[in-house]
C-alpha cells in the first residue's frame, strides 16, 4: 500500500476547518478559519451564525487545504469529516460537504467522532506514541478520562457529569468580565495572580471515582463574587482567575492520577481546548513524572479543533475498513 492520503473535515463547533494528513501521522496542511471574532459580540457561540458561516468559508478552506498540501482532489484516497458529537447545524455543513466530495471524486467516506480525533492528535507529533495509554480530553463540551485500549477502541473511565471544564473556564471569564473564549484568558490572567489567595471546594461526586463535576466550583466563584460586592470590596481578578484554574487543574490532575495508578498506565495523553492551559500541561507533566509516566501532550494548534486531528483518526478507520455510506447524518450528543 503506498501512502495514504486524506482530506478531513471538522466543522463541530466554531472552527471551520480542513487539512490533508498522509498515512495518519504525517500532516501536510491544516487550515482552520476561527470564528470566534464573530462570537465574541455575543459572549459565546450563536449556533446559527455559526453554520452560515461555516457554509461560506468550507469551500475556501478545503481548497486551501489542497493547495497547501500541494496535491488535488484526484490524489486523495479518502475524505473524512467530523459527525459528533457538536452542534447540529454545524455538523451538518461538514457532513453534507464531505458527502458531496465522495461522490464527486468517488472516494470513501469516513465518519470521525470528534473526541477520538482531539485524543489522536497526540499522534502528529508523537511518532512512538502506541495504544495502550491513558487519555484525558478536556475540551469546552467534554470532559472525558479515557483508556485507548487500541487504535479506535476506547474504555471511557469517568466523564463530566455537569459543565465540561472548558465550559466551566468560559463561564468564571464572563463572570469577572474577562471575555470570550475565556480559557485563554484565564490562562493570561491566572500568570498575574496568586493561586493560593483563595481557596475553592473540590467538587466531590457520587458513583464513578473518575467523574468530574464543575458546576459546584463554577458557583461557588460567583457566590464569591456575589459576597465581595455586597460587601463593597474589590475582586482581585487576577487572584480569581489563578485560584479557580488551580481547582480545575487540582481535581483533573488527581483524577488522572488516581487512574495511572489503578490501571499501571506508562503512557498519558492530554488533549483537547483546555490541553493548550499552561497551568494544566505544567500540572500533568509534573505528576507524570514523580509517577514514572511519560507524558503527552499536542501543541496548542492541535489541542482546539482542527482537522488534522481527523485525518489521523481516520486513518486508523481507513485501515480497518470502516468506510461510512451517504446515509452519514450528524449525531449532536454522539456516544463515546
Ligand atoms: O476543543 P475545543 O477547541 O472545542 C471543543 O471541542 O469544545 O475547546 C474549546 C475550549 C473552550 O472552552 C476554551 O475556553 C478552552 O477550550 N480553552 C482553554 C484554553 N484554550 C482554550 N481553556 C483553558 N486554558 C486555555 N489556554
Ligand atoms: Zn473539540
Amino acid at each position: 500500500m503506498g501512502e495514504v492520503k486524506i482530506l478531513a473535515i471538522e466543522s463541530s463547533c466554531d472552527e471551520t476547518a480542513a487539512a490533508v494528513v498522509a498515512d495518519g501521522r504525517n500532516v501536510l496542511s491544516n487550515i482552520i478559519y476561527s470564528q470566534i471574532d464573530l462570537h465574541t459580540l455575543y459572549g459565546g457561540v450563536v449556533p446559527e451564525i455559526a453554520s452560515r458561516k461555516h457554509i461560506e468559508k468550507i469551500n475556501p478552506v478545503i481548497e486551501a487545504a489542497l493547495r497547501e498540501s500541494g496535491y488535488s482532489l484526484k490524489d486523495m484516497d479518502a475524505i473524512a469529516v467530523t459527525y459528533g458529537p457538536g452542534l447540529v447545524g454545524p455538523l451538518l455543513v461538514g457532513v453534507a460537504e464531505a458527502k458531496a466530495i465522495a461522490f464527486a471524486a468517488d472516494i470513501p467516506l469516513i465518519g470521525v467522532h470528534h473526541i477520538h480525533g482531539h485524543i489522536c492528535a497526540n499522534y502528529i507529533e508523537h511518532p512512538e506514541l502506541e495504544p495502550p495509554f491513558l487519555s484525558l480530553v478536556v475540551s469546552g463540551g467534554h470532559t472525558h478520562l479515557v483508556m485507548v485500549k487500541d487504535h479506535g477502541v476506547y474504555e471511557v473511565l469517568g466523564r463530566t457529569r455537569d459543565d465540561a471544564a472548558g465550559e466551566a473556564f468560559d463561564k468564571v471569564a464572563r463572570a469577572i468580565g474577562l471575555g470570550y473564549p475565556g480559557g485563554p484568558k484565564i490562562d493570561e490572567a491566572s500568570k498575574k495572580g496568586d493561586s493560593t489567595a483563595i481557596e475553592f471546594p473540590k467538587a466531590k461526586v457520587g458513583g464513578s471515582d473518575y467523574d468530574f463535576s464543575f458546576s459546584g466550583l463554577k458557583s461557588a466563584v460567583l457566590n464569591y463574587i456575589n459576597h465581595a460586592e455586597m460587601k463593597g470590596e474589590d475582586v482581585n481578578r487576577y487572584d480569581l482567575a489563578a485560584s479557580f484554574q488551580k481547582a480545575v487543574v487540582d481535581v483533573l490532575t488527581e483524577h488522572a492520577v488516581m487512574a495511572i495508578r489503578q490501571f499501571d498506565a506508562k503512557d498519558f495523553a492530554l488533549a483537547g481546548g483546555v490541553a493548550s492551559n499552561t497551568a494544566l500541561r505544567a500540572g500533568m507533566a509534573s505528576a507524570c513524572e514523580r509517577e514514572g509516566v511519560r507524558f503527552y501532550c499536542p501543541s496548542p494548534v492541535y489541542c482546539t479543533d482542527n482537522a488534522a486531528m481527523v485525518g489521523v483518526a481516520a486513518y486508523h478507520e481507513y485501515l480497518k475498513g470502516r468506510f461510512a455510506d451517504y446515509t452519514l447524518n450528524a449525531v449532536p450528543n454522539l456516544a463515546m
